[in-house]
């Protein structure tokens, strides 16, 4: 048996080869992509939390991607440490919850533009522009530029051969943008996270222009596609689950509970891989150093050694400690942001249009081994 991370995002329920890995091949050699997968619950847990053994460096990003600045995803300690240091207060919870409002009039404004009665895709009316309009906030990005940076990120993040721009050229574009922006908030600082970067805290580290326009462009990357696949995966389970999408339009504080489970179902990113810095033993397998080594998280979430019926659909579950935004020393920085756009989100859409239906016969998934998600999602809100 040969596996292919990039067939089995491809079809439309991969959860059984997941599950066939993981209950009888837990780290599984694919000859053909020289990659191991490890599938297990405890075994992913214990990878994410020895980054001295399994490291991260491009080993994290999907092939082909390029960066020309330092990112923090891509790093190992120390210099990832020094990274993360000096960006971490800059996403202290107090700056997260000062977008609440910003989320949930943008979310209304989306919602506003919706003609109830015809079919519109919630991809491109809701899902997708939501977080982009979320990343320019945080940046300080002025509203009149918010359209053409989004439509460069479009191109980095929805990479698509032959298209133009092409990937490379949005991300110079933002690279470009972003290094004229600095100057003037070295000047006249904001209230925005740049300003913040650049002007740190007595004892935060100071990170050069390069290191911030890095940073900024992968707050673009990290937290766009995930967050708009997080939402679109929320809304077609609610599809699925009709109970329950009448449950939590009945109480809407069941829905950060639900939020965790389709995380954890359905999980935006399904894997990431490390690089072995040692040979290691993992399930009686001999892994030697430099192998790249796939943690699938999309399998070790439903591995029922960690989550009783695992299969269930259960937001009263207690303690849920899915590994959706990963764990560690890389565990997601925008995983508190993330929650509250969702939350937000399903809030106002349930709210709104309590009986929406979408039509999986002619949803479209993403084709990519380093995401799920949808990229075409029809949608017809028929109000109550
Ligand atoms: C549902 C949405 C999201 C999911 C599923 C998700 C998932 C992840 C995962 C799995 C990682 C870990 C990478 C690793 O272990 O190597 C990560 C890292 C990261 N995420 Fe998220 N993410 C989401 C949303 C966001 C948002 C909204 C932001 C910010 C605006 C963000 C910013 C980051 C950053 C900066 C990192 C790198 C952390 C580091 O390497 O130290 N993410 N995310």
């Amino acid at each position: 048996m040969d596996f292919d991370p990039q067939a089995l995002s491809a079809v439309d329920d991969p959860y059984p080869v997941f599950d066939e890995l993981r209950e009888n091949h837990p780290v599984f050699h694919s000859a053909g992509r020289d990659l191991w997968v490890v599938s297990r619950y405890e075994d992913v847990r214990a990878m994410l939390l020895d980054a001295e053994t399994y490291a991260s460096g491009m080993g994290t990003v999907p092939t082909g991607f390029v960066s020309h600045k330092p990112m923090l995803i891509t790093q190992d300690a120390p210099y990832h440490t020094h990274l993360r240091d000096a960006v971490h207060k800059a996403f202290a919870p107090s700056r997260m919850r000062a977008l609440n409002g910003f989320i949930r009039s943008t979310t209304q404004s989306l919602l506003d533009a919706i003609d109830p009665e015809a079919e519109t895709d919630l991809f491109g009316t809701l899902t997708d522009p939501l977080p982009v309009a979320v990343v320019t906030e945080i940046l300080g990005i002025g509203f009149e530029d918010r359209k053409e940076f989004s439509s460069y990120a479009g191109a980095v993040i929805h990479a698509v051969e032959g298209q133009s721009p092409t990937a490379e050229e949005g991300m110079l574009w933002i690279y470009a943008y972003l290094e004229k922006m600095l100057p003037d908030r070295e000047a006249e600082p904001g209230n925005d996270l740049v300003s913040e970067l650049l002007h740190p805290a007595p004892g935060v580290p100071q990170l050069d222009h390069d290191e911030v326009v890095g940073f900024c462009s992968l707050l673009l990357m990290a937290g766009t596609e995930t967050t708009t696949n997080g939402l679109g995966n929320a809304v077609a389970l609610l599809e699925r689950h009709p109970e329950l999408r009448r449950r939590l339009v009945k109480e809407p504080k069941a829905i950060p509970g639900a939020i965790e489970e389709f995380l954890r179902l359905e999980s935006p990113v399904p894997g990431l891989s490390r690089v072995t810095t040692r040979d290691v033993e993992l399930q009686g397998q001999a892994i030697p150093k430099g192998s790249r080594v796939h943690m699938a998280f999309a399998a070790a979430n439903r591995d029922e050694r960690a989550f009783p019926d695992a299969q269930l659909l259960d937001p009263s579950r207690s303690p849920n400690p899915h590994l959706a935004f990963s764990l560690g020393v890389h565990f997601c920085l925008g995983a508190r942001l993330a929650r509250t756009e969702m939350r937000i989100v399903l809030e106002e859409l349930l709210a709104r249009f309590p009986e929406y239906e979408v039509i999986p016969e002619r949803w479209v998934r993403l084709q990519s081994d380093a995401a799920r998600g949808f990229s075409f999602l029809p949608f017809i809100g028929r109000p109550g």
